[in-house]
């Protein structure tokens, strides 16, 4: 059993044929990608600093960050590297690719980040998560540790499931249409759940919460100790 539709790299190559590779990742493709540009900047990000985009899909947001960040600091991993390179072929132009060599990414299911040679300052995981059970989540922080800067932090959205809501009912988001589930894609978690994922010697979580996003995910930081 597949966790997602993102798991069918065959439906998924199809639709990125077929020119579909904005529509697969979610689309809104200019409002979440400048989004996700206002909130790392908010939040500090710099042109110096490196940015690692997990599930970074067809490059919603690398085509902005590569545009805004010094040369050979994006990178970017995902399950599906017809996203990727849809991404890299379209949605960057000759400058930004000259910006980002090929082996900025990584292409695989299980959060392996051994392509990095050089320190994260920045992570972000937008739209990830929401689609997969949370054991994802506690490996990709476990293998994400060694590659990020002392002190570099992980941005993971989720869609929440308050304390005194059902977690077992299927829970309508605010904003954006969405309903959720505990045990199917798109997963709701509780706050605490997301604690049970840290490894408290490595990362220190940071709740943030509601950041304006159009369809109602949340926001949650992990601090690299
Ligand atoms: C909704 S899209 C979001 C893409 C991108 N983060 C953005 O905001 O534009 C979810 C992405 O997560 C990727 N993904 C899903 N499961 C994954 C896994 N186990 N490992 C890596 N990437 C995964 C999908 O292939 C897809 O590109």
């Amino acid at each position: 059993m597949s966790h997602s539709g993102y798991y069918d790299q065959d439906a998924v190559g199809d639709g990125v044929r077929d020119g579909r590779h904005r529509e697969i990742i979610g689309g809104l493709w200019d409002e979440i990608g400048d989004l996700q540009m206002r909130f790392l900047i908010a939040q500090g990000m710099r042109p110096g600093h490196r940015l690692l985009d997990v599930g970074c899909g067809s490059l919603r947001l690398g085509a902005r960050a590569v545009a805004y960040l010094d040369a050979d600091r994006y990178f970017g991993s995902d399950l599906n590297e017809s996203l990727i390179r849809a991404g890299y072929e379209q949605e960057l132009d000759e400058a930004g690719r000259a910006k980002t060599p090929w082996s900025h990414f990584g292409v695989n299911a299980d959060f392996s980040f051994d392509f990095l040679n050089q320190p994260m300052d920045v992570a972000i995981a937008q739209s990830v998560f929401t689609h997969l059970p949370l054991n994802h989540l506690r490996r990709c922080l476990h293998n994400l540790a060694p590659h990020m800067a002392r002190g570099g932090r992980f941005f993971a959205t989720y869609f929440e499931c308050l304390d005194g809501q059902d977690l077992f009912a299927p829970l309508a988001q605010p904003g954006g249409g969405i309903t959720t589930y505990d045990y199917q894609d798109p997963y709701h978690y509780r706050l605490s759940d997301l604690v049970w994922t840290v490894d408290p010697t490595l990362w220190a979580f940071e709740p943030i919460g509601d950041w304006d996003h159009p369809r109602g995910q949340r926001m949650a930081c992990f601090r690299r100790l």
